[in-house]
């Protein structure tokens, strides 16, 4: 079972639409897929058909415990599962403060379903708290949507830094497995600038350690799309809703390749290193060097010392 989570603390660059579509175009080939909301907005709820209003039980009724994972998942299509999110999910964060083991529950939960099912995606909130904590502990590879547009990078070497402490102090087999470009615009240059940024940034770690050392940037990119954006009002998917557009033909190349191509090597042997501070950890700071105005803008990775924001 491969447990993925999709995770960009910036707003609104795919991650809900990737989770939904490319879990629904697994489920069509036939593999069976869980999807998670751990989004107190619900949009993958909302999503799949569902009214969070509605939703008596779910993601946050496990993560307090009050419920057990296997009984919460519900089928919303076929081979596809959702553990829903609602509104309660917002007090979780706060709720679980002083709970002992508070960042690994959904793992103990996932626990249960482990080798009935074969992929778990879980769909991230914009943000880098408990929630997502308990998402990367959970997990085994980190998917990134990224929208590579003007300040695309800000915040990314944040994204990468919690992602490599939570592999180093919760969950030594967590790795960033790929970016996956969103609402592309194949016709602009800015999106190839900020590609080529990442792509050399990828590279400089190829032969380090850190959390990001194999992740690529998918060969495949996701389109700018109406039809994407059209579809979560109806509660469908892209392959319910428009199934011969740009999206749908998007999305089912993005699953084909994560099914095909993107596997976890097994690392059995991998130790949990509970000694090591963050400090030690390579060091990253993205400097987006840009020029407001100009259509031009540069993002630049460089190799030096983390600042703290
Ligand atoms: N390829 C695309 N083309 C056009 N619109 C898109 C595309 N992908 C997503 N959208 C739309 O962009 C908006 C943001 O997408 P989405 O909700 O998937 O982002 P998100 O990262 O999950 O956002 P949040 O951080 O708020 O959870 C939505 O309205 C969605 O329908
Ligand atoms: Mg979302």
């Amino acid at each position: 079972m491969r447990v993925i989570a999709v995770l960009n603390q910036k707003g609104g660059v795919g991650k809900t639409t990737t989770v939904t579509n490319t879990a629904a175009a697994l489920a069509a080939m036939g593999l069976k897929v869980i999807v998670v909301d751990m989004d107190p907005q619900s949009h993958l709820t909302i999503h799949l058909g569902l009214e969070p209003q509605s939703v008596k039980s779910g993601s946050y009724q496990v993560l307090v415990k009050e419920a057990r994972f296997e009984q919460e998942i519900m089928f919303v299509r076929p081979n596809l599962w959702l553990l829903p999110a609602n509104i309660n999910l917002v007090g979780a964060e706060t709720e679980l403060v002083s709970v002992v083991g508070r960042e690994t529950i959904l793992r103990e939960a996932f626990k249960t379903v482990e080798n009935k099912f074969d992929y778990i995606f879980i769909d991230c909130p914009p943000s880098l708290g408990l929630l997502t904590l308990n998402a990367l502990a959970a997990s085994e590879e980190v998917l990134i949507p990224l929208q590579p547009h003007f300040l695309a990078l800000q915040g990314f070497g944040k994204l990468l830094q919690t992602v490599e402490l939570v592999n180093k102090r919760i969950n030594p087999n967590l790795k960033v497995r790929g970016i996956l470009l969103c609402m592309f615009d194949s016709r602009a240059s800015l999106p190839k600038e900020v590609k080529a940024d990442i792509e050399l940034f990828l590279e400089n770690a190829r032969e380090t350690n850190c959390a990001w050392a194999q992740a690529t940037i998918l060969p495949v990119y996701i389109r700018r799309n109406i039809k994407l954006a059209e579809a979560p009002s109806y509660g469908k998917t892209i392959f319910e809703y428009e199934p011969d557009c740009h999206g749908a033909e998007d999305y089912k190349k993005v699953a084909e390749f994560i099914h095909s191509q993107f596997q976890m090597p097994a690392q059995s042997d991998t130790q949990l290193d509970t000694t090591s501070e963050i400090q030690e950890q390579p060091p990253i700071e993205i400097k987006v060097v840009s020029q407001p105005g100009s259509s031009s803008s540069v993002s630049e990775f460089t190799q030096t010392k983390v600042q703290e924001d």
